[in-house]
């Protein structure tokens, strides 16, 4: 069977042609339509989107080029517990995966795509994740029913057109992607604004390098060049390849002489990432200045230097917009005013967007994320949001103000330290540094983070979140731990690692640290622990800044509140050590015996 309305193909790679026909032979869409990833196409597909009522066109004066869209209620996140990892064998994926055979899942997905994207348009949407053609760059072909996802993914990754030019050229593998929202029409059915479906299916073939999603429409489980590609699979192909591909923001610190120190820091999702990939520094950090890399995903390669460089493989922020606002992110703010798709906040009367946090004074009334009108009072009375709590921004990462000029090199930025964080009310200091890379290692892998919005689950509650992957490790979490372990052998340098907690709580149930720009803070110290110039102290847990270590130039942060920050319990982190051990238990069977040694360790200084 052959699609009468099909646009001419974008490449020479038969391979590809025949792929494209085949799939296109099990899901039936009505047309195939060949990104070429201009800027008319993108046009012509936001139009179309307005005419069928996924997009709203936002008043143009006060947000050029922006769009505003809403999902189906049901269809707000990514769906940890639909997220799959289909290795030949259980043992592969490890405990903290959905694991199902692959020729069962080969089978289920055949029947769900088999005519899913009848009465649509299947757009076959090639991206490279990295700058086009660059050493550390990845390519992947995503066919997928959604014009929304076309037009995001134009914004988050390179397309088109140099793509397929790319692939043309270099026989190289490419990662192929399927994707519907699993809602085939009949002949003169209506669309919905939001089509999905309530099955949903994001299925990862680690050994084929393949990705299979079905039912949803949103973020993470759809854009699949971001979580299931830069992470879930490029996991796989980083630790047969020997290098990382890691939830990590990348982030360069100027000071005030020009020198500059990259860092990459891993926080599980919603934990500020975004904000701090793009922090101003605070009063008396004057001749300071931060530049942003990336904010979500860092692939991270040995280089001739014998050191880790880092590229971002995306082009644009997918970022949570809730909490976003001229004071607590004022680049994130300049990032978005234009040219950026909104997906479920709130709709102003005069056509603009707003957000719980956005503004001090919330607008007299909207819509919300819902299309239901919002008005202060009845938030009051009901408690209802006006945006959904994970709702999103789309911006390219071009129009960032501190976006940094080697942003796009493609063979990166070298890597001084890495920083893990998570969110904790209690325990876990403002900061400390590893003692070594195996004992930062143990860090990363025992981290804990209260869960948020992001993904499905109880918000709130602790959750042991190894480097903020948990929900990205593509195979064996303890496997992971290994590769981790290995990495030294083919560098003459490792990155310092450091420990961060912005979120600790006092007695009162407050925020002991005010956060933002006065993480600068700890950042500064930080780089020069790094650079191998700052004095810490030693304590059980790894070396801490005093609080004459901290420059408090612009802050009045008494000494004893500083002291309650770092405090270390030793009941506390003797409960926090049990903890490790439940994951730990969980792995053992691929668990490095590194990790063993560490824990013991720890429990011998506590
Ligand atoms: C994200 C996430 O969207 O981590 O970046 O959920
Ligand atoms: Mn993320």
């Amino acid at each position: 069977m052959s699609v009468q309305n099909t646009s001419i193909p974008l490449t020479t790679n038969d391979h590809l042609v025949r792929w494209v026909e085949k799939i296109a032979e099990l899901t039936k869409p009505d047309a195939i339509h060949w990104v070429d990833g201009s800027r008319e196409e993108y046009d012509m597909l936001c139009a179309q989107m307005v005419e069928s009522g996924t997009f709203t066109k936002l008043n143009q004066k006060l947000w050029p080029g922006c769009f505003y869209a809403r999902s189906d209620p049901s269809d707000v996140a990514r769906v940890e517990d639909r997220t799959f990892i289909c290795s030949l064998s259980k043992d592969s994926a490890g405990p903290t995966n959905n694991w199902v055979d692959p020729y069962e899942m080969r089978r289920k997905l055949k029947g769900l795509f088999d005519g899913a994207m009848r009465g649509r348009t299947m757009y076959v949407l090639a991206f490279s994740m990295g700058p086009v053609g660059g050493p550390m760059s990845r390519i992947g072909v995503q066919l997928t029913d959604s014009p929304y996802v076309v037009v995001n993914t134009r914004i988050m990754a390179r397309i088109g057109l140099p793509v397929f030019r790319e692939i043309d050229k270099d026989e190289g593998r490419v990662v192929p992607c399927v994707h519907s929202v699993g809602a085939p029409l009949v002949p003169g059915q209506k669309d919905v604004p939001w089509p999905c479906n309530s099955e949903k299916y994001i299925v990862h073939f680690p050994e084929t390098r393949e990705i299979w999603s079905y039912g949803s429409g949103y973020g993470g489980n759809a854009l699949l060049g971001k979580k299931c590609f830069a992470l879930r699979i490029a996991s796989n192909i980083a630790r047969d390849e020997g290098w990382m591909a890691e939830h990590m923001l990348i982030l360069g610190v100027e000071d005030p002489k020009g020198e500059k120190t990259y860092v990459a820091a891993a926080f599980p999702s919603a934990c500020g990432k975004t904000n701090f990939a793009m922090l101003i520094p605070p009063k008396g950090f004057e001749g300071w200045k931060i530049w942003t890399v990336g904010d979500d995903i860092a692939w991270i390669k040995p280089g001739k230097d014998g050191v880790l460089h880092a590229i971002n493989p995306e082009a644009g922020f997918f970022g949570v917009a809730p909490g976003t606002s001229a004071a607590t992110n004022p680049n994130a703010m300049e990032t978005l005013s234009r040219n950026t798709i909104f997906t479920n906040v709130a709709l102003t009367p005069e056509g603009g967007v707003w957000w719980e946090g956005m503004t001090e004074e919330p607008p007299a009334e909207c819509l919300d994320w819902q299309g239901k009108k919002w008005t202060p009072q009845s938030a009051k009375e009901t408690g209802a949001k006006a945006a959904h709590p994970n709702a999103r921004f789309t911006a390219p990462a071009s129009q960032c103000p501190t976006i940094d000029p080697h942003w796009e090199d493609p063979n990166g930025v070298p890597i001084s330290a890495i920083i893990f964080g998570g969110r904790r009310e209690k325990t876990i200091p403002l900061v400390y540094q590893a003692f070594n890379w195996s004992s930062g290692v143990y860090i990363g892998a025992t981290m804990g983070s209260e869960m948020t919005a992001a993904a499905t689950g109880t918000v709130g509650k602790v959750r042991r979140d190894p480097m903020a992957m948990l929900p990205f490790c593509g195979y064996h979490m303890g496997d992971y731990f290994r590769h981790w372990l290995k990495m030294p052998r083919s560098l003459s340098a490792t990155p310092r690692i450091f420990h961060v907690n912005w979120f600790r709580k006092g007695a009162d149930g407050k925020f002991i640290w005010p956060g933002y720009r006065e993480n600068m803070r700890v950042l500064k110290w930080i780089v020069e622990r790094a650079r191998v110039r700052a004095p810490g102290a030693e304590t059980p847990i790894g070396w801490m800044p005093r609080y004459e270590d901290i420059e408090w130039k612009g802050l009045k942060f008494p000494k004893e509140k500083f002291e309650e920050l770092q405090a270390f319990d030793r009941t506390a982190w003797q409960r926090e050590v049990m903890d490790h051990e439940e994951l730990f238990i969980r792995l053992h069977d691929h668990l490095p015996p590194e990790m063993i040694y560490e824990r013991e360790l720890l429990i011998c200084r506590l």
